[in-house]
């Protein structure tokens, strides 16, 4: 696989790159309607509803969307999908990943990499994580790589990226192909790069909780080697043999498409089409991404001052390596339940009497839920990738034990919302924080 092939991302906004505890509140959410939705969202819909919706005529909203995410990126190929898993299911398929491989992916995550290697047929190797960034170790990714694997899907969790410099380095040393899941990750930068433009390809999630939305769901690819980009357009459009990887490439030329003789599949597809509704709105919220990326900085500065001033030693703040910035889909900190003497459900419980909208805990490991300790992806575990005769690995389920690492922080982990919208609904927020740490310390 060729590498990416970006031109960079030009000037990065200081939005992205000042001190979480230096941003300017006021100045960032001038920027950002309270519904998330703005004018230009407004225009850009009514220009998809004046257009109407002929069989084929639009405004090409979707190759609008992603001729700009790709300048924003700096990459040439941006490949629009109706969801942040679809995303990912065409970008294995692309890589021609099948029944027989491996792909290794981490555990803690929301599965959506370990379903769609599924889907694909093949058996995801899951990972353990660093215990300080919460996102898959590299070196445990060495120590997984066989002669089957072959793609890694990097999660960049809750907006920071993983150690890509040895990461790419050992998938360049076994030609592996590198997928970032980037689903919670816009904008933050690893030793100067955006993150993103690292991998083969990366994915982009556009659902609703994340930092930028199409209107609730949606999702995009970015690739810099155009066969690649080109394999992932047709696995996300029913393997049309005409469509091509440039922006907006979604539709059949008319003379081809009318004429009897038109050959029109040669790779397997799905429909994973993004529609001209959600482009219109991913485009609109494309263009404040820089500022919708700052307020979820500006929200984590302010917790993390609370926890500064009130001197709260229990509350351990996520970890950012130096030369990484991150872009807080989550504020995530480590509590300390020895130090503290109570247990994570009492804290929460008290956050919530202090006025704060609730706090989320961990999800479960993917090795955890019912499905991955059942291996009934197909009924049966005889049916599932790990058992079929073209599989000749030796991963055939997932031992708990080999993941302590995720088991020493998961129950542990207070998630505090990043994703408020107006400057009362953050102070409400910090004070219901501020207030359960008082309480506490008295
Ligand atoms: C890390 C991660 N990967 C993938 C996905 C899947 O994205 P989508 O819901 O758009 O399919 C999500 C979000 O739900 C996610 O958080």
């Amino acid at each position: 696989m060729a590498a990416m092939h970006n031109r960079g991302p030009g000037m990065i906004n200081p939005l992205l790159t000042t001190p979480i505890g230096e941003l300017n509140g006021d100045e960032i959410f001038s920027h950002l309607p309270p519904t998330r939705v703005g004018d230009r969202d407004r225009d850009y819909m009514n220009e998809v509803l004046d257009a109407g919706f002929g069989n084929w005529e639009s405004a090409d909203m979707q190759g609008r969307l992603e001729e700009a995410f790709g300048e924003k990126f700096g990459v040439p190929y941006a490949i629009t999908h109706n969801s942040g898993s679809g995303t990912m299911l065409s970008a294995l398929l692309a890589a021609g990943v099948g029944p027989g491989d491996e792909v290794i992916v981490p555990t803690f995550t929301m599965p959506a990499s370990t379903f769609v290697t599924i889907q694909c047929g093949a058996v995801p190797v899951l990972v353990d994580s660093d215990p300080r960034t919460f996102n898959m170790d590299v070196a445990e990714v060495e120590r997984k790589i066989t002669e089957f694997t072959k793609a890694i899907i990097p999660v960049c969790l809750m907006g920071l990226a993983v150690d890509f410099d040895p990461l790419m380095a050992l998938a360049r040393r076994h030609g592996i192909t590198v997928i970032e899941d980037d689903a919670q990750c816009f904008m933050s930068l690893y030793k100067g790069r955006l993150v993103g433009t690292i991998g083969d390809a990366a994915s982009f999630s556009f659902q609703g909780s994340k930092q930028m939305t199409s209107g609730g769901d949606g999702g995009i690819v970015i690739a810099g080697d155009e066969a690649y980009a080109t394999g992932i357009r047709k696995a996300c459009i029913h393997g049309y043999r005409t469509l091509t990887a440039k922006p907006g490439s979604t539709l059949i030329p008319r003379d081809e498409r009318q004429d009897w003789s038109f050959e029109r599949f040669d790779k397997l597809g799905y429909n994973f089409r993004m529609s001209a509704v959600q482009a219109a709105l991913g485009l609109a919220q494309l263009e404040r991404l820089d500022y919708l990326v700052g307020a979820r900085r500006y929200i984590a500065g302010r917790y993390e001052s609370v926890i500064r001033e009130e001197k709260c030693e229990w509350l351990i703040p996520p970890h950012v390596p130096e030369d990484m910035t991150h872009s807080y889909y989550i504020y995530a900190c480590v509590l300390d339940e020895d130090a503290l003497g109570v247990e994570w459900r009492e804290f929460r419980r008290t956050y919530i009497e202090k006025g704060g909208d609730g706090l989320y805990g961990s999800a479960l490991p993917s090795h955890l839920e019912p499905l991955l300790r059942t291996m009934s992806f197909y009924g049966s575990p005889e049916r599932a990738p790990h058992f079929d005769p073209r599989y000749k690995g030796e991963v055939k389920g997932y031992d708990p034990a080999d993941y302590p690492n995720v088991e020493s922080f998961r129950k542990r982990l207070c998630q505090f919302k990043t994703s408020m919208q107006t400057l009362e609904k953050v102070e409400k927020e910090v004070a219901a924080l501020r207030a359960t740490i008082r309480h506490y310390n008295g």
